[in-house]
């Protein structure tokens, strides 16, 4: 093991969006701890793993809150506190409770393939990659979809402040602004449910547990404003980076046209192959070295669970994509107690956009001329825009 930092020129977070794996291949040279764009970023897959594991030494809280005054629930709490969020939410998300929602899905996506199979192309992002993730979370949480817009916008706002227009102070009063009007929002949601229970999460909530473990109406809106926020922008940019690499591999296209039944290997190989949340934050809470490396309490530390899935001291054969791997041990939905809890709907929903994609539009490619502007800001890798084109469309 090697212990010393390294730097990479400016410029990198680019460059680290568009080829990670060659980016992280580079990095790896350099040391098992090093510094990027200004982070200290660990890269050895059994380091990546016990940051994530050992939360009596990495806390996720630290940081900001996202421009409220509590912590969200459940990603800034620290276990032991959280187990109880995870006992509540784990069985209420999951993988037999989340089919249910697999009908309403199937529907919407041949809603949207009905709009545009004729015309031989469309712009992905727009149509699949953001209404899709959208529709999901918006049933799930019994929403209307009309209320869509303002959740996409909420959560550009809260993850990508530095992308609003105006002056710092403004970008941080319009994040602080959106996070109170989504408290706003489900603070009333939360009191027409009470008195009108529906068919969905919130609803469920509200009714799981007993005594000491019943959540309470602000641990509640908590929980809302992380759910948006952690399963829009995971799968919308799961979605485009997976089409973009189906775009360049036609023989992976074939095989999903051809056997649906790889649908599901394909999906994880594609979540190790492209790893949306490249890198994972924690807070150190006392003084220690990781490698060799010194941190101080309260400083930052990155855990790249992208150079972790492509490490081959992890996995030998790390640098081919194989669609039948098995298992696949990918640390993309994270390790250790805040293991993503939407890990199921995520799943379902790649798995009804790529098999019904598939059997409708068996084969495309890039639209000539397009050019992918890949971005890894907040360590979340997505396309700006995906125009694809079949039959004689271009
Ligand atoms: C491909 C899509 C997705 C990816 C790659 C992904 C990835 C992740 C990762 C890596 C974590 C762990 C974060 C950490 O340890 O700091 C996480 C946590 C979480 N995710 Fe996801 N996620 C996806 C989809 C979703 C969806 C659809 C939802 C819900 C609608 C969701 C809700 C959450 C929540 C609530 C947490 C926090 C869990 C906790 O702290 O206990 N995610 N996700």
């Amino acid at each position: 093991m090697t212990n010393k930092a390294a730097f990479l020129p400016p410029g990198s977070v680019k460059a680290r969006a568009e080829h990670p794996r060659d980016y992280f291949a580079a990095l790896r040279e350099k040391g098992d701890v090093v510094t990027d764009s200004g982070d200290k970023v660990v890269l050895e897959p059994a380091l990546v793993e016990w940051v994530l594991q050992d939360y009596k030494a990495f806390s996720t809280r630290g940081g900001n809150f996202y421009g409220r005054s509590r912590p969200i629930i459940p990603q800034q709490v620290d276990p032991p506190a959280h187990a109880r969020y995870r006992r509540i939410l784990g069985p209420l998300m999951s993988a037999q409770r989340m089919a249910a929602l697999e009908p309403g899905l199937v529907a919407r996506m041949h809603e949207a393939i009905d709009g545009f199979i004729a015309h031989g192309g469309c712009e992905l992002r727009e149509a699949i990659a953001v209404p899709i993730p959208g529709i999901s979370v918006m049933n799930l949480l019994g929403l209307p979809v009309a209320d869509l817009p303002f959740f996409v916008a909420f959560k550009d706002a809260i993850l990508r402040p530095r992308a609003l227009p105006g002056t710092l102070e403004e970008q941080m009063r319009t994040q602080a602004d959106f996070a109170a009007r989504n408290a706003r929002y489900f603070e009333d949601l939360i009191r027409e449910r009470r008195a009108k229970p529906g068919d969905d999460l919130i609803s469920a909530m509200m009714q799981a547990g007993d005594g000491g473990e019943r959540l309470t109406d602000e641990e509640i809106q908590d929980i809302c404003f992380q759910l948006p926020m952690a399963g829009l922008d995971t799968v919308t940019g799961m979605i485009l980076l997976s089409f973009a690499f189906l775009a360049h591999n036609p023989q992976y296209q074939a095989m999903l046209a051809e056997k649906p039944g790889s649908t599901d290997a394909m999906i994880e190989e594609l979540l190790r192959w492209e790893t949306p949340n490249s890198a994972l934050k924690r807070t150190v809470i006392a003084d220690m070295e990781i490698a060799g490396c010194p941190f101080k309490a309260g400083e930052r530390v990155l855990a790249s669970i992208g150079a972790a899935n492509t490490d081959p001291r992890r996995l030998p054969d790390a640098a081919v994509f194989d669609p039948a791997r098995s298992p696949n041990r990918h640390l993309t939905f994270g390790t250790g107690a805040h293991t993503c809890v939407g890990n199921h709907l995520a799943r379902l929903e790649l798995r009804v956009v790529l098999r019904e994609w598939h059997r409708r539009i068996p084969a495309y490619r890039l639209k000539p001329g397009a050019v992918l502007d890949y971005s890894d800001d907040n360590m979340t890798r997505t396309l700006a825009a995906l125009p694809l084109a079949w039959g004689t469309g271009g």
